[in-house]
């Protein structure tokens, strides 16, 4: 069995959905965390100053895990005393519900529930007390362990961040289909946007990557706002905590960039209007109504970067009126914004979508947005491709 973790030395997991492993190392890489690329994340090693920098600095991950061990598991039965070993005391301090979640593959112990069940009479057991299984779907701010056996090898991790970290606590309101913030930082990330030049979503809906490029360029750290799952731990240093917080808080700098939101929806408008002033950010983004394709030329820079999440259907076959969206921004791309750069999110299989905007795009990177596969799409003139 592995040692397990201490108080001070911890082997992490940032995760991320696959397909953002690059542009998730390299930004971790850009805070001072190295690590190993795994399938869905980074896992890396440090201390707790580098758990909660991550936490703190991370656009793209979803989670920071901290794993506790690794060891064979090949019964149901010597299960709770294994997981008993585990120092449950640090993560759950005083709490006595847990959300845990189980997976199995190519194992001796194949049920998922019966495994959660060992768990929690080990962890019971450690602590002398009963501890409560609570559906995961309930209360976020409780502590949530993951098991995951595979090859009759069992690993043991506990989440740091508690609600999922695209959740920033910057954003109230929403429209329908609106991207997580993470992954509108990582498409920003990837379209290689430095924070200098004006960027601009067409399709702003209810402001994500409008408010995850401020942040960016106005260096504020997307989790500044909320709280995390570690804060409850027995080892929470609330000192080196409010340290990292001061130090953040002086890198705050004003955009040096426009950084710009249409969308011909009122509702859209309203919605990102009211998540900036919620935000306390409107003095450093300009929303407006209208419909890119009417737009005029000298509304804009002449350089600049777009970076987009336009709309798209399942059916796409079938549905004109988007043929004809995306053929008349491939239109204005060529002519309007001829010298600006330009990163598409758009459906893999949208084949019809990608032809009728005639523009030359080549695909940076690929993962999954509500369900579906989709390709972060620049243009193709990127000799240079960081991801
Ligand atoms: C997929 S949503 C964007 C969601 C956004 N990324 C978010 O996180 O909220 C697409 C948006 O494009 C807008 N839209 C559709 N056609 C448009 C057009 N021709 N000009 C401007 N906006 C348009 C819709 O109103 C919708 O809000």
């Amino acid at each position: 069995m592995n040692k397990p973790a201490g108080l001070s030395n911890f082997q992490m997991l940032a995760t991320c959905p696959p397909g953002l492993e690059n542009v998730l190392s390299s930004e971790l890489e850009s805070i001072g965390i190295y690590g190993k690329k795994i399938v869905g994340g980074i896992e890396f090693h440090g201390d707790l100053l580098s758990l909660y920098t991550a936490n703190l600095w991370s656009r793209v991950a979803g989670r920071i895990l901290v794993r506790l061990g690794k060891f064979k598991l090949f019964s149901l039965n010597e299960a709770p005393e294994k997981f008993a070993r585990f120092p449950w005391e640090l993560y759950l301090n005083r709490c006595r519900d847990i959300r845990v979640r189980a997976t199995c593959h190519k194992s001796r112990i194949f049920h998922s529930g019966a495994l959660c069940q060992r768990l929690v009479q080990g962890i019971s057991k450690r602590l002398r007390e009963p501890v409560n299984l609570v559906s995961h779907k309930e209360g976020e701010e409780l502590p949530l362990v993951m098991v995951r056996i595979v090859k009759n090898r069992c690993q043991i991790s506990v989440d740091s961040s508690g609600a999922h970290l695209h959740k920033r606590g910057y954003k109230k309101f929403s429209v329908r289909a609106p991207l997580r913030e993470n992954l509108a930082a990582a498409m920003i990330i990837a379209s290689g946007w430095s924070g200098t030049c004006c960027l601009l979503d067409p399709f702003c809906g209810s402001g994500t990557v409008v408010m995850e490029a401020i942040l960016m360029a106005a260096s504020i750290p997307p989790g500044r706002r909320r709280k995390f799952a570690f804060m409850n731990w027995k080892n929470f240093d609330a000192r080196l905590w409010n340290q990292l917080l001061w130090r953040s808080d002086r890198l705050f700098t004003q955009p040096k960039c426009q950084i710009l939101g249409i969308d011909r929806d009122p509702h859209a408008v309203e919605s990102t209007l009211a998540n900036l002033e919620h935000a306390g950010l409107s003095d450093f983004a300009r929303i407006t109504r209208g419909d890119i394709l009417g737009t005029r030329r000298d509304t804009f820079p002449k350089t600049g970067q777009i970076v987009t999440n336009p709309p798209y259907g399942k059916r796409l076959r079938t549905n004109h009126s988007l043929v004809r969206l995306y053929s008349g921004f491939g239109q204005i791309l060529r002519t309007t914004f001829r010298d600006w750069k330009v990163s598409v999110l758009c459906p893999t299989d949208a084949h019809v979508l990608r032809r009728a905007m005639n523009f030359p795009l080549r695909r940076s990177c690929t993962f999954s947005h509500g369900g579906i596969k989709v390709d972060l799409l620049t243009e193709s003139w990127n000799k240079n491709p960081q991801f």
